[in-house]
């Protein structure tokens, strides 16, 4: 019988973030695919009770603007399973507070926009220097979660895009350094998907907005962009490294203005 590479057996693989919407999901359907999973999140009570569902997960406390938190996260994580196969950077900076102060660069916040690459570009660099000697000897991978918004432009989020931005460029240089070494390094960008946190905080005018961007007749869900990472983590994925895989239903793949053209041609298509 064909082994069936999407299965991670025996993998063990850290989640940044691990307690939010899409990083929950993403654990729970890698666990369920064989993994062994740290969930890594700053919301520690929530990372522990989701570890405490899995068959075989343990939670760490994760501050991704503190060094030493997150060089422990990689120790730690080491020490407890014996080895360290995929890092999966899905954390970010993010929030209602956060997103509403984020728009565009004449008003921004230097604070904001230093806390924005602290989180995003500096912890995802710190974390990944720190797991590469471990995922050189199992010849493992780095998955970090971009977003839609790091590909074309848009009058908000200027730190937090760029920021995503930067994370793909890292990606593939990680990619083209420690490919030799049987490494691989993805990114997934996912377009607005309904988190119970997003679908709290996003204005629903806005969110229709997307929406009819959207190719599908829906909005991704947080388990559509656990697919995608589960993917790029697993052997399926082997020939597979330096990519940005765009998990947004389409909505960055168009010209824009689609919604406008679907009224002008109802009924014809
Ligand atoms: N939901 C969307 O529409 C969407 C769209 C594009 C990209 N993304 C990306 O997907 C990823 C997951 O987002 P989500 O929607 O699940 O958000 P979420 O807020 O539900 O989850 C983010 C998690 O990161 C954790 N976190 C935040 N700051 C941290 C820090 N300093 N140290 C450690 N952990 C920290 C939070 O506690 C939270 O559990 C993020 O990288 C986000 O940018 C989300």
């Amino acid at each position: 019988m064909a082994v069936d590479a999407t299965r991670l057996d025996g993998k063990v693989i850290i989640i940044t973030g691990g307690a939010g919407g899409i990083g929950s999901a993403t654990a729970r359907l890698m666990a369920a695919r064989g993994a062994r999973i740290a969930v890594a999140d700053i919301a520690f009570e929530a990372a522990q009770a989701l570890a405490d569902e899995l068959p075989d997960a343990i939670a760490v406390r994760l501050d991704l603007e503190d060094e030493a938190s997150i060089e422990a996260m990689i120790a730690d994580t080491v020490a407890h399973f014996g080895r360290l196969d995929v890092l999966h950077n899905n954390a970010a900076l993010l929030g209602p507070d956060i997103a509403r102060a984020d728009n565009d660069v004449e008003t921004m916040q230097t604070a904001l926009w230093d806390r924005t690459y602290a989180v995003n570009v500096r912890g995802t660099m710190i974390a990944c220097r720190a797991a590469l000697p471990h995922l050189r000897e199992t010849r493992g991978n780095i998955v970090n979660t971009v977003s839609n918004l790091a590909l074309q432009g848009h009058m908000i989020q200027a730190a937090y895009s760029s920021s995503k931005a930067a994370v793909i460029q890292m990606t593939r240089a990680i990619a083209a350094s420690h490919g030799i070494h049987g490494i691989r390094a993805n990114a997934i960008a996912p377009g607005m998907t309904m988190t119970r946190a997003l679908r709290e905080a996003f204005p629903p005018p806005l969110r229709v907005a997307v929406e009819s961007e959207t190719l599908r007749d829906t909005l991704g869900a947080p388990e559509d962009i656990a697919e995608a990472a589960a993917f790029l983590a697993s052997d399926a994925a082997r020939n597979i490294t330096g990519q940005v895989l765009v998990a947004d239903g389409g909505c960055a793949s168009h010209v824009p203005g689609i919604a406008q053209f679907r009224a002008f041609f109802s009924g014809e298509h």
